[in-house]
């Protein structure tokens, strides 16, 4: 069929809305046709070729909400017309995923960033019949229409707005993710958030979410801070005017028990290192573009334990609904992140995430009309 995709010709290049033509899904593949899909940092690792990613031409988007149009002969979970949130990609079948973890998938870079299925093959083809890298976390959903597998099609409820769900498929569920499944902060404890993007903000309100009693935000955009506290941080710190672990134990004196990164960078986790009570433990989410480095003779005494972390530990299956559930009850409330753009201002909503302008862009690809 043909449909309209937002295409990276090359790396680092903008997105051009073009014709290409999907085939039907496969076996165990679903079609959707796409009321929205978020805007998240990876995208832009990707377009930028950072780390790991599909070569060009290549169609990005990978946190994509819908309405199932056509199921494959082996999905038997799903059916058409349910709404549905599009997550990673995962095999379902390896040790790894079958102990719970799908996240370290040991096909995780085939089914994610590969550029093509598993199998090495391509859904979507140009007018010459030539093939585009696709299957970007297993949907490449900068487009009207999408084929995920099976495994990465979350069905959610109906009263809930589909446009603005996407984003808990991958932004939001790392950061909430982080707080909940990989930390499993107590109640009463203290966490320090440094980057206040969507996926910071998200652990912000998971923190809250969970009665953590002292949630610091670090971040260096003065505006940014200010939306942490009003979703429940506790204090702010601008990393750009103050001294981090100065200021933090003046909070806590003993040192903060959690931490969480989603900028990284070096000095920042670093300074949430040194800022960190004993036996602390740390939840890293930022992708970096330089290796870390640590005073590991000074860490070693502190018993800290860091783990780096990948969509925030998430079994979507299970976490999306939760997640939902607790925006219903107006403890996760999300939808506040999320400013919305028209399919065709795709360059734009890109600009204004980079530039720190809005937080979590929506495109809404739904009413796109060509
Ligand atoms: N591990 C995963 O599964 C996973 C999933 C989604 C996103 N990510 C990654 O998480 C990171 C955050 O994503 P996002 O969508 O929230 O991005 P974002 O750009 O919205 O947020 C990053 C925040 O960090 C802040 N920041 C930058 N430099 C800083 C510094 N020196 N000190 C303090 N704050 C600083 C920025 O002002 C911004 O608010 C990205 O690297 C993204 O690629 C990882
Ligand atoms: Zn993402
Ligand atoms: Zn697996």
């Amino acid at each position: 069929m043909e449909i309209t995709a937002a295409v990276v010709k090359e790396k680092g290049s903008n997105f051009v809305l073009e014709k290409v033509n999907l085939e039907a899904p496969g076996a165990e593949e679903v079609l959707v046709k796409i009321v929205a899909t978020g805007i998240c940092h990876t995208d832009m690792v990707a377009r930028d070729f950072v780390m790991g990613s599909p070569n060009f031409p290549v169609i990005l988007g990978h946190e994509g909400s819908g309405i199932i149009e056509k199921v494959g002969v082996d999905v038997h979970h799903l059916k058409v017309g349910d709404h549905v949130v599009l997550t990673y990609g995962f095999c379902g079948e390896c040790d790894i995923c079958r102990t719970g973890n799908p996240a370290y998938c040991y096909e995780f870079f085939q089914r994610n960033f590969s550029g093509a299925t598993v199998d090495g093959h391509h859904h979507h083809h140009d007018h010459n019949g030539t093939a585009i890298n696709d299957n970007f976390f297993s949907q490449s959903s900068f487009a009207t229409y999408a084929i995920a597998h099976k495994n990465n099609v979350i069905a959610v409820p109906k009263d809930v707005p589909l446009e603005i769900l996407g984003p808990l498929g991958c932004g939001i569920q790392t950061g909430a993710g982080a707080i909940i499944n990989t930390l499993r902060i107590k109640v009463g404890s203290s966490v320090v958030i440094s980057g206040a993007g969507a996926v910071g903000l998200s652990a912000v309100m998971a923190a809250k979410a969970s009665s953590a009693t002292t949630i610091i935000a670090v971040d260096i955009n003065e505006e940014r801070l200010a939306f942490a506290k009003e979703l429940g941080a506790t204090h702010s710190i601008n990393s750009l005017t103050e001294n981090v672990p100065q200021r933090i134990r003046k909070i806590l004196p003993n040192g903060v028990q959690y931490g969480v990164d989603t900028t990284g960078r070096n000095e920042v986790i670093n300074n949430t290192l040194n800022s960190m009570a004993p036996v602390g433990e740390l939840a890293i989410i930022g992708v970096a573009t330089k290796p870390l480095e640590l005073a590991t003779n000074i860490f070693l005494t502190k018993g800290y334990k860091i783990k780096f972390v990948n969509q925030g530990d998430s079994v979507s299956e299970e976490f999306i609904p939760k997640l939902i559930k607790m925006y219903q009850n107006g403890q996760f409330p999300f939808d506040k992140l999320i400013k919305k753009y028209a399919f065709e201002d795709i360059n734009q909503a890109v600009e204004d995430s980079e530039k720190g302008k809005t937080i979590k862009s929506v495109l809404l690809i739904g009413t796109y009309k060509d």
